[in-house]
């Protein structure tokens, strides 16, 4: 018996599979919109609702038992909307669903693929978030670079949407749980555990799920009184907790777990006593209840992390960007300020408009936002510096944005902290200028390192691109990962929890709780009930 496949490629092969003429239960325009969807995807966003009408498309064919015959009509069609339905699946039907689909994409995709190639008709195959699926699903195993280190992962109600949660610049707290979870640093035994990670994707559930700050404060007090069994072992200085972005969206922390350690953006956090500012209308509730805090990151427990940037930007920078030797312009600058966007009046953000005021100067590339991103991208890549100045709060994933289309960073941002600065020499491949005093002075400073110091500019470029692994959240180099920066350094603070266990002797580990609670803690299955 014959089986059709891409085995047998018979009379007529080129139609099969890529005719996509649509069938009596596929109309033909459901392959037109993946098609333009598809094209689109590899230039700019597209608006959320083809996503959703690409998933209801896929969610009928599967129902109608009408996928076959639909990937025989248009294999790769068909894995375009598997890959713009995984987002919808998670939300309707969890994780487990939106792998499958994940993993039927990928099989159409190796089964299909060449045959689109021969019939002269390229797919993109991409969204935005695809390339971070096999992370972010747990289909690839992670490593722990032969660190000793063993961290427990919690599994907390905010956490359950990696998928639906890996957009934007906020999502280091997918990708860091992500990572945790399928490494082989993490462990299912409590009891042997260095550190325990705390998943929660505060960003993602305040914008997605619109939690405002009170619900967000309740949801963090149950969890540390009532679902963190281990917490109270150590006072929580075992206990890792990531903040994504300017803003601890934990507002009582103080009052609850002070003393764990913090992975965070932002070295110095913005506090508020009215949290629910982050929308436009709400803008002046900022400059009323928020101020920046320079006690609440402690420099000898928490450890700052990048932000996120998207590997389609990513590697979109890497296509568009220029040689060193090749770049146009002297800087750039394309970014909104406080007459562009109302929250920035609230935010001390005149270094922003005084960088227009450079808008015109030859060379210069200065002005709002392009409309297209990867014109933006396009012209950053053609560029020697680019500012990155403070936004809301101190840092900037601007900062890291630029690291990848190959452009020297001029930080303007006085109180940044930057991550990484054990490990990497920020002097190498950035500059830093104070903000009061931005304005010709800087451009000229800038100018004349080009005239003059071409040599030392390209020296800067070549770091740039040695060092951005480092802030590539999606980097699978052995040697140079933001895991790798975070794993390191707890790997030098394991020292400090293990050695406050409250009993140890010559003969056995440090063991977590009182002698009492580590009898009852010999079998691992049963989980210890929290404060009798
Ligand atoms: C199609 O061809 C291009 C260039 O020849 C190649 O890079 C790409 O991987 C091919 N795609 C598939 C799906 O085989
Ligand atoms: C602008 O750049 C060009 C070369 O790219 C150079 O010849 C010219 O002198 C520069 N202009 C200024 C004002 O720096
Ligand atoms: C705002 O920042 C600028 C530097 O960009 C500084 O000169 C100015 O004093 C600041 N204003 C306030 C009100 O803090």
């Amino acid at each position: 018996m014959w089986r059709r496949g891409p085995v047998w490629l018979g009379v007529g092969w080129a139609a099969a599979y890529t005719e996509c003429g649509g069938t009596e239960l596929v109309a033909q325009d459901v392959w037109t919109v993946a098609r333009e969807v598809d094209k689109a995807l590899q230039v700019t966003h597209v608006p959320p609702h083809y996503g959703i009408e690409l998933s209801n498309a896929f969610f009928s064919l599967e129902r109608s038992g009408a996928l076959p015959g639909a990937i025989e009509d248009c294999a790769l069609g068909v894995a375009v909307l598997a890959l713009n339905a995984l987002p919808q699946a998670e939300l309707r039907w969890g994780t487990r669903k939106a792998r499958e689909y994940y993993l039927l994409y990928e099989e159409l995709v190796a089964s299909y693929g060449h045959m689109w190639n021969m019939s002269g008709f390229s797919w993109n195959l991409k969204t935005h978030q695809s390339a971070g699926y096999p992370l972010i699903l747990g289909l690839r195993e992670q490593s722990c670079f032969g660190l000793p280190l063993k961290i427990y992962v919690y599994e907390t109600d905010f956490a359950t949407k990696p998928v639906l949660c890996s957009q934007g610049m906020f999502a280091s707290e997918v990708f860091v749980h992500q990572f945790l979870l399928h490494s082989s640093c993490r462990t299912e035994n409590p009891a042997e555990a260095d550190f325990f990670f705390v998943p929660i994707y505060a960003a993602c559930v305040m914008t997605k799920e619109k939690k405002l700050a009170d619900e967000m404060d309740s949801f963090y007090k149950t969890l540390v009184m009532e679902k963190l069994p281990y917490f109270s072992d150590q006072g929580g200085r075992d206990h890792i907790f990531l903040w994504s972005s300017e803003t601890y969206d934990f507002p009582s922390w103080q009052d609850y777990i002070a003393d764990s350690l913090f992975l965070s953006v932002e070295a110095v956090p913005i506090e508020c006593t009215d949290f629910d500012f982050f929308s436009e209308e709400t803008a002046d509730n900022f400059g009323a209840h928020c101020q920046h805090c320079h006690w609440c990151f402690t420099r000898w427990k928490d450890y700052v992390i990048p932000g996120f940037v998207e590997r389609w930007s990513v590697e979109k920078m890497s296509e568009l960007e220029k040689p060193p030797e090749r770049r146009s312009y002297t800087a750039c600058y394309h970014g909104a300020d406080s007459d562009a966007l109302a929250i920035y009046k609230y935010a001390n953000t005149t270094v922003r408009n005084d960088l227009q005021t450079l808008n015109g100067r030859a060379n210069f590339s200065i002005g709002y936002r392009f409309a297209r991103i990867t014109e933006y991208f396009e012209r950053i890549g053609d560029c020697h510096f680019c500012f990155a100045p403070k936004g809301l709060g101190y840092w900037s994933n601007r900062l890291y944005e630029v690291l990848f289309a190959g452009c020297i960073p001029v930080i303007l941002s006085d109180h940044i902290g930057l991550p990484f600065d054990d490990i990497v020499d920020w002097g190498s491949f950035s500059l830093k200028w104070p903000m009061a005093e931005v304005g010709p002075a800087l451009a000229e400073h800038l100018e004349w390192l080009l005239e003059q110091r071409p040599s030392l500019v390209q020296k800067m470029h070549q770091a740039v691109m040695a060092n951005r692994c480092w802030f590539d959240y999606n980097s699978q180099d052995p040697n140079c990962s933001p895991y790798l920066g975070i794993l390191r350094y707890l790997q030098r603070k394991r020292a400090m929890p293990r050695s406050q266990g409250p009993t140890w002797d010559f003969a056995s580990p440090p063991t977590r709780g009182s002698p009492r609670d580590a009898t009852e803690k010999k079998s691992p299955a049963e989980k210890p009930t929290l404060i009798g």
